[in-house]
């Protein structure tokens, strides 16, 4: 970061420079004797992007610049810069009376707890954050590298959208940028951050991108803004309502996580990266553990007697992971169903778990594809999964149906079956039905399948099933609700444990719940070398 000395020597050759637009470079250079010195001075000009007021601005916002951002994201000292000199080749509008060195995006690469990381932090202070031809040619120069040498992308956006006096070349800038996104997704991580306005087709490349995170109040993404939508829906709605942080990670699922500002948005982002590897032919880094005694007690009381009586599945995530380990994903979206990263005997995994808590932690659209998005990333990523299961099945109605859980919930069925990770399942209580398909069966290529005694694995709920099966006799009874009774403990003796289904070999192993993460921590070990080829295809066609 430049001294206050330099920054105040920069703004007071910015302030002569733009008295006399156009010519001032020429000026300055004949004034330079000392190539170095012009150099130092060129470099620091830079540093302060958009002059001291727009600066001012920011921080009055409660937002970084985006120099500040890069500086608390990556490892102290470890930036390189590329491009600081680049500016646009805009000459309408009086557009080449204004140029700014950088063009209005930082770019460049650096470390992250030591791991190679290539970033692009767009600044606000420079017309708005908005993309020029060049500004999008820098992010992709950036992003080409980050394919070349396998390390992740980090982009922090704060813009204005297209830069409006470049027109198409903007938007040509913008596909560029999409056009690698899609190209290099699943080659190497990508991961958005939010920390200011991105709006208009700019949020199309955060939404190509593996994660986004959005700082709460000073962030905030729609397709088109407020004033369009009241000319066209006569609906009147603020920014934060219609793309804040908090409604897309409620509402829409658009972000995957929220942070409070932008120092907090950009420790989770690094903790983010934490899990994962640097490219698809690498696994995530693996932390020293020696395996002790493991057991975990916490987990033999969690199921309550009662099968219909809610628990926090959280609370077996914590049960099993490596202490404090468990970062959460889209916490706040469908959250019948949780996932997210943890560490297990040092070992990055992918987590997916029904959640009891919430609307019995059923399936429907929105936890179906929150599942798949989250499942698909481990397998392009060589993330391990664990699944905890405690499901009756998908949500019914017409809601349901005509919001397509039939194809939604098959996103989740492929997402599963296409995986070649380590795939591993627990079974805590309930998996009924094709739930008990989709949520990484034995049949749909999972490695180990567990169950605690407390499982149920049958095609429905044991009330559900005898109302069915015995119609006729319960409704020709005396008393068909004594009879209606008699049945579903017959069912319930008959179907409502694990057993039968380890006599087929469809679980591994019944567990009692204290020896869990002893049981996942080998069962994980052991499938560290897994290799499976899928048939060679193109692609295949996923139910979008
Ligand atoms: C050029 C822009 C700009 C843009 C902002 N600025 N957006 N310059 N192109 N898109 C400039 C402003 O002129 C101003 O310059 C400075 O940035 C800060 O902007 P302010 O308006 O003063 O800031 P603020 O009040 O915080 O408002 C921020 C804003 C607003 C909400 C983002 O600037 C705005 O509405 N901008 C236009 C948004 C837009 O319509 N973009 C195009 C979307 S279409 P000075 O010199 O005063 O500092 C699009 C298509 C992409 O993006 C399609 C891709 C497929």
């Amino acid at each position: 970061m430049p001294d206050k000395k330099d920054i105040k020597i920069c703004l007071l050759k910015l302030l002569y420079l733009t008295s006399y637009p156009g010519t001032h470079l020429l000026i300055y250079r004949d004034r330079m004797h000392d190539k170095t010195q012009y150099l130092k001075d060129k470099k620091a000009l830079a540093q302060v992007g958009g002059g001291e007021k727009r600066i001012e601005k920011q921080h009055e916002k409660g937002k970084l610049t985006a120099r500040e951002r890069v500086f608390f994201l990556l490892d102290e000292g470890s930036f390189e810069e590329i491009g600081m000199l680049v500016t646009h080749r805009c000459t309408d509008f009086g557009m080449e009376k204004q140029r700014f060195l950088g063009d209005g995006v930082v770019t460049g690469y650096g470390t992250i707890h030591g791991r190679l990381v290539y970033v692009f932090a767009q600044d606000f202070t420079v017309f708005g954050g908005s993309l020029s031809e060049t500004h999008a040619e820098k992010i992709c120069k950036i992003m080409d590298l980050a394919a070349k040498n396998g390390a992740p992308v980090i982009g922090l956006n704060d813009s204005g959208g297209a830069r409006i006096q470049e027109g198409v070349n903007s938007l040509g800038g913008y596909a560029d940028i999409f056009y690698r996104n899609a190209r290099f997704s699943g080659v190497i991580p990508q991961i958005s951050a939010i920390m200011g306005p991105c709006a208009g087709g700019a949020v199309y490349s955060p939404a190509l991108t593996d994660f986004t995170i959005m700082v709460e109040q000073t962030s905030y993404m729609f397709v088109t803004g407020p004033n369009v939508v009241k000319t066209v829906t006569n609906e009147e709605v603020t920014s934060e309502e219609l793309g804040g942080a908090m409604t897309h990670a409620t509402k829409s699922g658009v972000t995957h996580l929220t942070a409070a500002n932008d120092i907090d948005c950009l420790e989770r982002t690094k903790r983010l990266l934490s899990y994962m590897p640097q490219n698809c032919e690498e696994k995530p880094a693996k932390y020293p553990y020696a395996l002790g005694e493991e057991m975990r007690e916490e987990l033999t009381n969690i199921i309550p007697e009662n099968a219909n009586q809610p628990y926090d599945m959280r609370d077996v995530v914590k049960g099993i992971v490596d202490a404090d380990s468990f970062f959460e994903i889209h916490e706040y979206y469908a959250d019948n169903i949780i996932v997210g990263f943890a560490r297990l005997g040092g070992r990055s995994i992918g987590i997916v778990g029904n959640q009891p808590m919430s609307l019995a932690g059923v399936l429907d659209v929105n936890s179906s594809k929150k599942g798949a998005r989250f499942v698909r990333f481990c397998d392009c990523f060589n993330i391990p999964l664990l699944v905890l299961e405690d499901v009756p099945g998908f949500l019914p109605g017409t809601d349901q149906e005509w919001n397509a859980i039939i194809t939604n919930g098959a996103k989740l069925l492929y997402a599963f079956s296409e995986a070649t990770v380590p795939r591993v399942t627990l079974i805590t209580r309930k998996a009924y039905g094709g739930a008990y398909d989709v949520m990484n069966s034995k049949h749909i290529g999972a490695d180990m399948n567990y169950a605690w005694p407390t499982a149920e694995i049958a095609v429905m709920g044991a009330k559900g099933a005898s109302e069915i099966i015995f119609r006729r006799e319960i409704a020709a009874a005396d008393d068909p609700a004594a009879v209606l009774a008699q049945k579903e403990q017959e069912y319930k003796d008959k179907f409502a444990d694990p057993y039968r289904a380890a006599r087929r070999g469809f679980i591994d192993e019944v567990i009692e719940p204290k020896y869990s993460r002893r049981k996942l921590i080998r069962a994980f070990a052991m499938l560290e070398n897994k290799k499976v080829d899928l048939p060679k295809k193109k692609h295949g066609n996923l139910p979008l």
